[in-house]
């Protein structure tokens, strides 16, 4: 695995492999990672010839009073970790690099950003868009993977591909969870023991929804109303939002049908933490799916 940090480089290492015929995967992250970014990795390294995994924490997809300053770095252990799962090329640009003095575009999605966690953080999407963006313009055609837990910014992003016609195919890969269930983020750092045992009502709230999809509700308000309450009821636990929304467009709905989510967002201790249930409702029958139990921890 080779580090590079300058942008002309990795768009050449990237146009190489695309000359010789190869194929380029793009994994974007903000780093400390953890088995959810291992598991893009593996599948990027299954799937494409050059896997490049970008480790930038994006300062514009934080709000004022956010956790920028804060969010857990460890630049040596990810080298590492990524290292071992295959990776070709890790790239690092500093912010100086990303944000050259007097940029000014950004990239702005029109209606999916201004529900759910855009209500609350209204110009996290802004940020994200933007960088994205960047990156794919940097690495040019290829893969890209996102994990389904962030599932409005995955719509998010398959969104701005379609509109600005980008060379890429985004890929949607499963949710991880730990063995208690917690959804894995790398915000989990910021829980001690009580906050983790009370954060462990989303996924209860979750898999309450799963069960009553499976047993026939099909009424998105009473799914979601369940969901609040459930939430709601732990008092470490400040709830954000409960919403069931179309997978695609992020509106809300009345009744599932088709490809749904259950999104969920709430603060506990110091951690903003998101968390989802998707349900596929077809004439062929219902799907529910809460992502996949991590293999392996960060040491
Ligand atoms: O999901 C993330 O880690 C970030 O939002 C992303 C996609 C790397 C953009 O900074």
């Amino acid at each position: 695995m080779i580090t590079l940090h300058d942008l002309g480089d990795v768009r050449r290492c990237c146009d190489d492999v695309r000359r010789s015929g190869g194929r380029v995967g793009l994994v974007p992250t903000m780093g400390f990672f953890h088995e959810g970014h291992r598991s893009l990795m593996r599948t990027a390294r299954v799937a494409d010839d050059l896997v490049v995994v970008s480790v930038f924490v994006n300062p514009t997809q934080f709000g004022p009073g956010e956790d920028l300053g804060g969010y857990p770095r460890d630049p040596d252990g990810d080298a590492a970790m990524a290292d071992a799962a295959g990776v070709d090329v890790l790239f690092a640009p500093g912010v100086e690099a990303m944000y050259p003095d007097g940029a000014r575009t950004t990239v702005h999605v029109e209606r999916l950003t201004s529900r759910l966690c855009g209500a609350s953080r209204p110009t996290h999407f802004d940020g994200v868009a933007t960088v994205v963006t960047k990156l794919f313009s940097i690495v040019g055609p290829c893969h890209a993977y996102f994990g389904r837990k962030d599932a409005q910014q995955l719509a998010v992003v398959r969104r701005l591909v379609d509109d600005l016609n980008l060379p890429v195919e985004v890929v949607g890969c499963p949710l991880v969870r730990d063995a208690d269930g917690l959804a894995l983020s790398s915000r989990n750092a910021y829980l001690d023991e009580t906050e983790r045992r009370a954060a462990l009502v989303l996924v209860r709230a979750l898999r309450d929804a799963a069960h009553a999809v499976h047993a026939g509700e099909r009424d998105a308000l009473v799914l979601r109303d369940r969901a609040r309450a459930m939430i709601g009821a732990e008092p470490a636990v400040r709830l954000d939002y409960a919403e069931l929304v179309d997978a695609r467009t992020v509106e809300p709905i009345t009744r599932v049908d088709g490809a749904a989510v259950l999104a969920v967002a709430a603060v506990v201790g110091r951690a903003r933490l998101i968390d989802n249930l998707a349900i596929t409702v077809t004439p062929s029958g219902v799907e529910t799916d809460l992502g996949a139990v991590a293999e392996e921890q960060r040491a």
